[in-house]
């Protein structure tokens, strides 16, 4: 009896260009092009297997061994109907292929990365849900084809179909044809950058980015005025600056970029905080950093940035990740630097 099983990983990625609005709410259509660069091949994956057997009754799904349900017209079964479809479509067009496409899937998905990381796991967890349906059904897509689905479960989702700096193109057709995930530059490119993650805190966070981005839509002014005169430019300037390897224009971007983002959360009725006094501080710890360097003569040598909870992101050259380690761990004594398992270089329990 043949089996019909694939496994497959993809990793998680922050955004430099962050994504905050969608146009369209079902097909996960944003208000404004993003940026991420998506973490090394090893650190914060998520690792999903699929099979398709004619004994199994339904389609099930366990995230980190847990059942989860897969709601009806909701984002998972919309990614496996989309990736059903393709497959139809190819036992359509040769009859010799086995018509898998008709029996039910099991999917089992494990992030590799501590809980306590408290970061994102969406986009990690339907990039390999997506990569794992396509290496089970066999489909010959490439990575912007998939994104396509993987948008439809998480848009932070379809940047973590590319390794290296990936820009997700938003797109003008109001069927989402063109919304997807292209890659800037492989991370082979500028292997210089690393990324230091500090965890401020593990808790849950109180607004999810999916009702929280609506919320702005609804009622921030300030969000029309970064879709349309603020985020184009910075798009065009910080692709630029990757394919340079200017790091100063990188880590400014990205920090102005940051800054909005919780501007544009602020301005929103009612407002919706995501740092907090802790997260700030390593904001002025890394303006202090960068101020004292450019003083000094030289560019600046980090770059903070925060997705939808308390947590910093520090991008940095290779150099410079030591000092700031040992600053992070001076001004916030309770931190502890950690290495785990597999890697993961960062900071935890830093604390006012
Ligand atoms: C702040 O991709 O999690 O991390 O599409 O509703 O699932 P949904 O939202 P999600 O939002 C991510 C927001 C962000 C910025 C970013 O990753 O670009």
């Amino acid at each position: 009896m043949t089996v019909y099983q694939a496994t497959t990983s993809a990793p998680v990625n922050i955004a430099c260009i962050k994504y905050w609005g969608k146009r369209d709410t079902k097909l996960i259509l944003p208000t404004n092009s993003s940026l991420s660069v998506t973490l090394d091949q090893d650190h914060l994956r998520s690792t999903t297997t699929s099979r398709a057997d004619p004994s199994f009754k339904k389609d099930r799904l366990w995230l980190n061994g847990e059942e989860e349900e897969i709601k009806e017209g909701g984002r998972l079964a919309t990614c496996i109907k989309e990736m059903r479809g393709l497959r139809r479509q190819l036992e359509d067009q040769d009859a010799s292929l086995p018509k898998i496409s008709g029996y039910p899937v099991h999917i089992s998905s494990r992030n590799n990365f501590p809980t306590a990381a408290g970061l994102a796991s969406s986009a990690s967890g339907f990039a390999a849900l997506v990569a794992s349906l396509a290496a089970l059904y066999q489909l010959p897509t490439d990575a912007s084809r998939l994104s396509l689905i993987a948008r439809q479960g998480s848009g932070s989702a379809c940047r973590s179909l590319f390794g290296g700096f990936v820009a997700w193109q938003m797109g003008e057709k109001a069927d989402g044809s063109d919304s997807y995930a292209v890659q800037v530059a492989p991370r082979e490119h500028w292997p210089d950058i690393h990324a230091l993650i500090c965890v401020v805190s593990d808790d849950k966070k109180g607004t999810s980015s999916t009702s929280g981005m609506q919320r702005t839509v609804e009622t921030s002014t300030l969000l029309q005025h970064r879709i349309k005169h603020v985020v184009p430019e910075r798009m065009q300037k910080i692709s630029e600056a990757i394919l340079a390897r200017d790091f100063d224009t990188f880590a400014r971007i990205t920090m102005q970029d940051s800054n909005q983002f919780h501007a544009v959360a602020l301005d929103t009725d009612p407002p919706i905080f995501y740092m907090n006094d802790v997260s700030r501080s390593i904001i002025a710890l890394i303006v202090e950093y960068n101020r004292v360097a450019v003083a000094n003569g030289g560019k600046l040598k980090a770059a903070y940035t925060y997705d939808a909870g308390p947590n910093a992101v520090i991008y940095a050259p290779k150099e410079n990740i030591k000092e700031i380690v040992e600053l992070i761990v001076k001004y916030f004594p309770q931190a502890e630097a950690f290495k785990d398992p597999f890697g993961l270089f960062g900071t935890q329990g830093v604390k006012g």
